[in-house]
Order: structure tokens, then sequence, then C-alpha cells
């Protein structure tokens, strides 16, 4: 007989994609093709997205970014940080009582589109503190965050022998273990980093990674593929797991 955590992960979802951009058009396509049904929402223009709904065929339509927050019984939420108070004003109550996947990171941007990270903001806050702040009968969750949105593609990772970690936290239990399934299905190990405070390590991780992706490996993204983005799984053996405990 299957066990209960088997059945719970291969449970078919209805999800919502609030905002098929970078991000959410790459799960958008993990998802569908893991079995799960999804109404697709674009921030911005929805022509943008019809390669990927005709690709996506019977198991995605496109919908408003309301829409998108009713269909799911768990929705994706990745926006560009600047259009937060838009998005939230649009979804209004849609997101009550659901799993709400979040990857932002706080980024701001300049009149000629340059992006920068708002130190000053992540000294004593994160994206999720205030998207739960803003959201407060949903229950979020952070990931997704430390991986570009190339690596997100199933086949960045075919020749690997170990999946990528995605780390994620939340306050909710239940809400971590949808997660879990969905970033399972999406091709990744789910590593749970604990509460959602912990958001606030996962976005200054990402400045992290821009700070070795620039100084490193000279601004190449790849590089930080070779570095792996996350903590390697491996076996230190009997005598340094001495030393650590
Ligand atoms: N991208 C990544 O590698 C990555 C990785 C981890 C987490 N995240 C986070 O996940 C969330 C979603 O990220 P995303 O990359 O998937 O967002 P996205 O929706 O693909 O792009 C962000 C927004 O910027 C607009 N935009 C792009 N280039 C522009 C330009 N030159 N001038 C004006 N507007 C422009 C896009 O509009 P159009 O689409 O209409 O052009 C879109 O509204 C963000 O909070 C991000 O910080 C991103």
């Amino acid at each position: 007989m299957l066990s209960t955590h088997y059945w719970e992960a291969r449970k078919q979802m209805k999800i919502g994609i609030l905002n098929a951009g970078n991000v959410g058009s790459r799960l958008a396509r993990a998802w569908a093709a893991a079995g799960h049904d999804l109404v697709i929402a674009k921030d911005g223009e929805d022509r943008k997205i019809a390669p990927l709904l005709a690709e996506l065929g019977d198991r995605a339509r496109l919908g408003t970014i309301r829409e998108a927050a009713e269909f799911g019984e768990a929705v994706l939420f990745s926006v560009y940080w600047p259009r937060v108070d838009a998005i939230v004003s649009e979804v209004g109550d849609a997101l009550d009582g659901k799993t709400v996947i979040e990857t932002m990171n706080p980024l701001g941007v300049t009149a000629e589109f340059q992006h920068f990270h708002e130190l000053d903001f992540m000294r004593d806050n994160s994206t999720s503190e205030v998207l739960q702040q803003r959201l407060p009968k949903a229950q979020i969750v952070k990931a997704f965050n430390l991986l570009g949105s190339p690596l997100l593609e199933a086949a960045a990772w075919s020749k690997s022998p170990v999946q990528p970690n995605v780390f994620y936290v939340s306050d909710d239990a239940s809400a971590g273990q949808i997660a879990r399934s969905l970033i399972a299905d999406a091709g990744f190990k789910p590593i749970n980093a604990g509460p959602l405070k912990g958001a606030r390590q996962l976005e200054q991780a990402g400045v992290l990674l821009h700070h070795i992706a620039e100084h490193e490996y000279a601004g190449d993204a790849e590089g930080l593929v070779r570095l792996a983005l996350s903590v390697i799984e491996a076996n230190p053996g009997p005598i340094l797991r001495e030393r650590i405990t």
C-alpha cells in the first residue's frame, strides 16, 4: 500500500500562477508536466505568454491575477517586488486560507531599469514577512528565491547526479508540506529552513550569491551553477561527523 506521504506528494493540485515571468513560466511548465492544473496570470501583457499557454495545452489556461488567485488551492506569488502593492490589491481576499509560495527578492529598480538590493529594508524585514502582513489569512511560504530562473529548467540539471536543494521557510506546517511536494514536483530537493522569519537569511543569501557571481565568476551566472547554489549534500564520514557534534 502507498504511504500517506507518497500519496500527498503525488496529489494533483489546482495551482494559480501569479505572474508567468522568468520564474513563474518555468515552474508552470514543470508543474503542468507533473500533472497539476493551472490558471496562469501575467503581470503585464498577456500576449507574451501565448507560446507558453499553447505549449501547456489542456493543463493550463490564461486568467487575470484575481482569477488565478481564486483558482489555486496553492498559488505561486512570483512578482516583481515594486509591484507587490498593486498585485495584493488586485488579489483582494482570494488568497485567504491558501498556501502561497512566494519567490521574491527585495530588488529596487532605477529609472533606467537597473536593479539594486534594498539593503536597508533587508536589515530587519523580508518580502515574505511583508506579504504575510498584507495577506494575513494566507499561509505564506518562501521558496525558489536563490536559483536564477534558467536554473529552474529541469533540462539544466538533466546531467547532474544530484538535484539542487530548494530551501523553503514557513510558519504553517501544512503549507510547508504542500510547498515541499511542489518543490519536489518541480524537480528539486526541498529543504525545510524553518520559520518564515528565516526569509531574511534566504534573501541575504541572494545578495551573497550575487557578490560571488560578480567577484569570483566575473558576472558569469554559469559560475553559480558550478558553485551549486546551495549547501552540497556530502557525506563527511565518521571522523568529521564526530568533530561537528
Ligand atoms: N529572474 C530570476 O532569475 C529570479 C530568481 C529568483 C527569484 N526571482 C524573484 O522572483 C520574482 C519574479 O521574478 P521574474 O524574473 O520571474 O519577474 P518577471 O515578471 O519576469 O520580470 C519582472 C518585471 O520586470 C518587467 N521588465 C523586464 N524587463 C524590463 C525592462 N527592460 N523595462 C521595464 N520592465 C521590464 C517585466 O515585464 P515584462 O515581462 O512584461 O517584460 C516584469 O513585469 C521577483 O520578485 C524576483 O526578484 C527572480
